[in-house]
């Protein structure tokens, strides 16, 4: 994963690197540092774990040291070598004459470090990054020129990389490059950016320029020059950054999670405002390019995705199957690309992902897309790689989503998955009723999602009374199955807390056996097709003596004695059920991680955009 960052213009190189870098935090946060340009050296700063440590560090810095218009910054999610000082970015030659940041991974590292060896390049770090630095150092010596030596030396790599990099001898430009991986230019009035990511220089510019594959960069502080992979100039357009700064900010929440979790009611409603208007009329989505024909010529659907978006496709098998008839399979990405891909031209294949960055869905999607099947991107970032790769492209527009567990990009999935199967059953003039139906409830949704948000103490009280617990089993059925799946992998990412989701009608087969008074069994009943089947799920769960915690939108008297704790939640429909249900279970994860002190917003060992396979 990691953030680099890049800077050349007129004000303090470090101030900028470091507030950028805090904005790219949620891609890894093991280790940080900087490399700045001065008039006679480059000087690099670095510190294990958070970005507050470099910030400590640089605090005892002499100014002179520090007083620098041009550096790259670095923030790491581990791949090779342990979160140390040591394999902290930037990485350097052994002259110290180059400096680089890099984001991916080097495959054949190993090879090239070994001969890198026999030529007397003398590592310091266990990263694969460390082999670029001496390559593009050996191959400067060559040519004498970064940007030719950046050229020669990625031509030898192979794997992901965006990299930024600096030389000496060349103190009033940076050279960069990505493949694979995400690197933006900001584009600036006397001062130029380098980025992972929009949010890191939002602040500074609202212009960038999107670098392709293999393209090569070089900013000085009054240009941007773009190289084409054979060397010829290229002609990059400059495209205007979706956000605004306010986006990046807490707004009075203790932290990111509970603020998006509070937007999902706005988010829900500019969907539908901008897409569902009534219950009457045909809802148009522009950007699907399947009309009748096509659609009629499609046989299956599979569902592409990884963790949280995931979820978010099992959800939409059950809406699509009911509304389209259509069959659908729903799969890890990571699990698809290491089989046979049986897909073809009579296959849609939709492709789920918050980021648009998640490497193990890009793979799947481009294996695809060379089979000749429709691909349909659903993501919240549509200048992202993935959805570059789409034919139809559904942007789920839920803002900027900071915090590292995704909650309202997850609703605004569900959405967009309704909205896509109801646009498919209306092009196809089928089952008019329950697309009725499911507007109908669609459109009841922000108003019942502001309900639960407004009364959250029996979450916090259910929240405190749980957190000592040491494991947790979710269960449901049909459709609020993936409820099950979400709400486990929730609370497991920000508490730590071994949690499990299963299809009710499973615990029987098995894990009923792990069954007793330490163990939290935590049901979503929504009245329908299996509400009686999950209640008697309980009733044996009961029987076992596990503690019982109910989230349903009905409980009859008979049955409330069964329960140690239950949340009500609004009467709404099976269907549209999953997309309420998870904000209690979203609440109940951020409540008992607070009153655990855990980092909620950047859990341990994880990163938002997991760019690596
Ligand atoms: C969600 O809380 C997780 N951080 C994670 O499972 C995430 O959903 C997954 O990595 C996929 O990311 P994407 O949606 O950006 O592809
Ligand atoms: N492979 C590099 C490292 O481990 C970069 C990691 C990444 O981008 O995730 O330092």
């Amino acid at each position: 994963m990691c953030g680099i960052v890049g800077y050349v213009g007129d004000k303090s190189a470090v101030d900028i690197l470091i507030d950028g870098l805090s904005h790219l935090e949620y891609r890894g946060y093991d280790s940080s540092g900087v490399a700045l340009m001065t008039k006679n050296e480059i000087n690099i700063f670095k510190a294990p774990g958070k970005l507050l440590n470099l910030i400590q560090t640089l605090r005892n810095e002499p100014k002179e040291k520090i007083d620098s218009n041009m550096g790259i910054g670095h923030i790491r999610w581990a791949t090779h070598g342990l979160p140390t000082m040591v394999n902290a970015h930037p990485h350097c030659c052994n002259c110290g004459g180059l400096t680089l940041v890099h984001n991916g991974i080097i495959e054949n590292y190993k090879e090239i470090k070994e001969t890198l060896i026999q030529k007397g390049c003398e590592f310091k770090s266990q990263t694969d990054t460390e082999v670029a630095a001496h390559l593009i150092a050996t191959e400067y010596g060559k040519c004498h020129d970064l940007k030719e030596a950046v050229s020669n030396a990625t031509k030898q790599l192979r794997g992901a990389w965006a990299f930024c990099v600096m030389h000496k001898n060349e103190p009033f430009n940076i050279v960069a490059t990505r493949k694979n991986a995400p690197l933006i230019v900001g584009v600036g009035d006397g001062e130029n950016f380098l980025a992972s990511d929009i949010p890191a220089i939002i602040k500074y510019t609202k212009k960038a320029i999107y670098l392709n594959d293999d393209q090569i960069v070089k900013v000085t502080k009054d240009k941007i020059t773009i190289y084409n992979p054979d060397g010829t100039l290229a002609n990059n357009k400059i495209e205007y950054l979706p956000f605004e700064p306010m986006a990046l900010s807490k707004m009075g929440y203790k932290h990111f999670m509970l603020k998006e979790i509070h937007e999902q009611p706005d988010v829900v409603r500019n969907i539908l405002q901008d897409k569902l208007k009534n219950e009457i009329d045909k809802i148009v989505l522009d950007d699907i390019k399947l009309n009748c024909e096509q659609l009629k010529n499609i046989n299956r659907i599979q569902i592409i995705a990884c963790g949280t978006s995931l979820h978010a496709g099992l959800v939409g098998k059950y809406v699509i199957e009911e509304l389209t008839g259509i069959p659908v399979d729903v799969e890890p990405s990571s699990e698809y690309i290491y089989r046979t891909t049986i897909a073809d031209e009579k296959t849609l294949v939709i492709g789920i992902s918050q980021s648009g960055e998640t490497a193990d869905t890009i793979t799947a999607i481009k294996q695809v897309r060379e089979k000749g099947s429709h691909v349909v991107i659903i993501t919240n970032r549509k200048e992202s790689l993935l959805a570059r790769l789409s034919d139809s492209l559904l942007h789920v527009n839920a803002g900027i989503e900071v915090s590292v567990a995704a909650t309202k990009s997850y609703i605004a999935q569900l959405l967009s998955l309704y909205l896509f199967a109801i646009y498919t059953a209306e092009t196809l003039n089928i089952n008019s009723d329950k697309v009725r139906e499911i507007k109908h409830e669609l459109m009841t949704l922000p108003a019942k999602l502001e309900g639960v948000l407004a009364n959250t103490s029996k979450i916090k009280e259910i929240a405190k009374k749980y957190s000592s617990y040491k494991n947790f089993i979710f269960i449901a059925r049909g459709i609020n199955y993936p409820t099950a799946l979400e709400g486990a992998l929730k609370l497991k990412e920000i508490s730590y807390i071994n949690a499990t989701g299963y299809p009710a009608g499973e615990l029987k087969h098995g894990p009923i056996a792990m069954l007793d008074e330490t163990m939290p069994v935590l049901a979503v009943l929504n009245r329908g097709r299996v509400y009686d089947k999950v209640m008697s799920n309980c009733e044996e769960a009961y029987a076992r003596q596990a503690k019982l915690i109910g989230v349903a939108n009905y409980i009859d008297e008979k049955h409330q004695n069964l329960f140690d704790d239950y949340v009500l939640i609004p009467d709404i429909s099976d269907m549209v059920s999953p997309a309420l249900n998870i904000v209690i279970l979203q609440l109940l994860a951020y409540h008992i991680a607070e009153y655990l002190g855990k980092d909620v917003d950047q859990p341990r060992n994880l990163a938002k955009s997991v760019t690596v396979e």
